[in-house]
C-alpha cells in the first residue's frame, strides 16, 4: 500500500514537472496566439508582451478540430533587422534602386542594383550615411527631405546626375518616431540614352544613304581620272582626296553601326586571359609607338568567373579609349593601366590613364555621339563602345578629376565557372 501510494507520488511529481515546461515552453514564445482545443474544452491565449498565458474554457466538442492562431504583426513582434536581411535578397531581383535608411539617415539596406550602379560595395555601404552613397549635397537627397519633413515622396522626378523617379515612404516605431525611411528610385538616364541614340539612329540611316552614294561615285570617277591626269594631280588624289573619301566613308560606317551594330559573336573567355593575351598584343606596338607606360593590374579571383562576349567588339572598346589616352596626351609622360576587378557578381575592367582628364562641364557628354573636343574627331568612339558594352549586358561610365587623368569603366556580367 505505502509502495503503490509512493509510485503515484512520484508519478504526479513527474506530470507535474512535465506540464511546468509546458507551460513555460508556451511562456517563452515570443509571438502572440490562441489556440483552441475542443476536446478539452479549453483556449490558451497569449498576448503580445504578456509573460504569462490565460487558459479560458470552452464547449467541448469531439468533433470539431482544435485550431492555432499566430497574430504576429511583422513590424511588432519581429525584429525589424531581421526582416530587412529578408527582404534584401529579394529586393536583389528588382532593377529599381531601394535604399533604406534608419532616423539618423544610415543606411540599413541597400539592394544590388543601387550597389552596382553608384559603384559601390554593398556591404560596405551598410551602416554610412546616405550622403556617402549618393555623394551629392544633403538638399538634393530626398530620403533626407522625407526624413526632415516627415512627408513622404510620390512619383517625384529628380534631374540631377541621377535622373529618373523617386519614391519614397516612412515606417513609424510604435511612439511614433521614425524607424526607417524607405526610398525606390527608377533611374531613367538609360531610357534619356536610347533616345538619343534612337534619334542618332535615323539621322544615321538617312545620311548614310544620302552621302554613302555620291561619295562612291566620285571615288570611282577619281579613279578613273586618275589614268589621264599629270603627276602631281595623282598624288594629291591618292595621297589626299581618296584617304579623305574614305575616311568620310569609315564615319558614315562607324555612325551606322551605333544605330545598328553588326551581330555579336559571342563566346565564354577569362577576362583576364583575354586582356594579358588578345589586348596587350595590340596595345602594346601602340604603346611603343607612341612611348606610352602600359600596365596591368588582374584581380585572380576572376579566374574562377566568365563572361560572354564578342572579343573583337570589347577589343574595339578597350582600343577606342587606349586611343582616347593618347590622344589626350600631353607633354607629361603617358601611363595607362588596365586593372581588373569582381565586384558585386560584375567583372570590372578600369582603363586609367595620368593625361590631361575631363573637364567637369563636359563629362556628361563624352559619350554622346558626335560629342568631340578633337578638330579631326568625330565623337563616335565612346558612343559606340558604350553600346557595344551594353549589347553585352553590361554599363560604361567615366569618372575624372579634372587635371589627373580620366577612369573608364567598363562592367559586365560574371558567371562563376563551378
Ligand atoms: N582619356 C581621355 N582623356 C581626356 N578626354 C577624353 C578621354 N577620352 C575621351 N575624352 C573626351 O571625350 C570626347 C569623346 O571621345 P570619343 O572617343 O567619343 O570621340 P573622339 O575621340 O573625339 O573621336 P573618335 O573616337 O570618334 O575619333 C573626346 O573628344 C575627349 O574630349
Ligand atoms: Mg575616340
Amino acid at each position: 500500500m505505502m509502495e503503490n501510494y509512493k509510485q503515484l507520488k512520484r508519478k504526479i511529481n513527474e506530470l507535474e514537472e512535465e506540464l511546468k515546461l509546458y507551460k513555460r515552453f508556451v511562456e517563452h514564445v515570443n509571438f502572440p496566439f490562441s489556440y483552441v482545443d475542443y476536446q478539452l474544452g479549453k483556449v490558451i491565449n497569449k498576448e503580445r508582451n504578456a509573460l504569462s498565458l490565460t487558459v479560458e474554457t470552452v464547449k467541448k466538442n469531439n468533433n470539431a478540430s482544435s485550431t492555432l492562431k499566430w497574430n504576429i504583426d511583422l513590424q511588432k513582434d519581429y525584429p525589424f533587422e531581421q526582416v530587412e536581411q529578408f527582404l534584401a535578397p529579394i529586393f536583389d531581383l528588382v532593377s529599381h534602386h531601394i535604399v533604406f535608411v534608419d532616423a539618423e539617415g544610415i543606411i540599413t539596406l541597400c539592394n544590388l542594383q543601387a550597389a552596382n550602379d553608384i559603384g559601390v560595395n554593398r556591404d560596405e555601404i551598410i551602416g554610412k550615411h546616405i550622403r556617402e552613397l549618393l555623394n551629392i549635397p544633403d538638399e538634393q537627397i530626398m530620403t533626407l527631405k522625407t526624413l526632415q519633413t516627415k512627408q513622404p515622396l510620390y512619383n517625384c522626378e529628380v534631374l540631377d546626375r541621377y535622373y529618373g523617379i523617386v519614391n519614397t515612404r516612412i515606417l513609424y516605431n510604435e511612439d511614433g518616431s521614425i524607424k526607417r525611411v524607405i526610398s525606390m528610385f527608377q533611374s531613367l538616364n538609360q531610357m534619356k540614352e536610347a533616345e538619343k541614340l534612337a534619334i542618332a539612329g535615323r539621322i544615321a540611316a538617312g545620311i548614310a544613304h544620302e552621302i554613302r552614294n555620291p561619295l562612291t561615285t566620285v571615288r570611282g570617277y577619281l579613279q578613273f581620272l586618275r589614268e589621264q591626269l599629270p603627276e602631281h594631280i595623282v598624288t594629291l588624289i591618292d595621297q589626299l582626296l581618296i584617304p579623305e573619301l574614305d575616311r568620310a566613308n569609315d564615319i558614315i560606317t562607324d555612325f551606322l553601326n551605333i544605330a545598328k551594330p553588326n551581330e555579336a559573336k559571342a563566346e565564354w573567355i577569362e577576362v583576364n586571359h583575354f586582356i594579358q593575351n588578345d589586348v596587350d598584343l595590340l596595345l602594346k606596338s601602340e604603346a611603343l609607338l607612341h612611348n606610352v607606360e602600359l600596365s596591368y593590374r588582374l584581380d585572380e579571383k576572376l579566374q574562377h568567373y566568365a563572361v560572354y562576349i564578342d572579343k573583337n567588339q570589347l577589343l574595339q572598346v578597350l582600343i577606342n579609349l587606349f586611343r582616347n589616352a593618347i590622344e589626350a596626351k600631353t607633354e607629361k609622360s603617358l601611363h595607362v593601366n588596365i586593372e581588373t576587378k569582381l565586384h558585386n557578381n560584375l567583372v570590372q575592367i578600369y582603363v586609367r590613364d595620368n593625361g590631361p582628364g575631363i573637364p567637369p562641364t563636359i563629362i556628361h557628354h563624352v559619350f554622346d555621339p558626335f560629342f568631340s573636343t578633337k578638330s579631326t574627331g568625330t565623337g563616335l568612339g565612346l558612343s559606340l563602345s558604350r553600346k557595344i558594352v551594353e549589347l553585352h549586358k553590361g554599363s560604361m561610365r567615366v569618372q575624372s578629376e579634372f587635371g589627373h587623368g580620366a577612369c573608364f569603366i567598363i562592367e559586365l556580367p560574371a558567371y562563376s565557372k563551378k
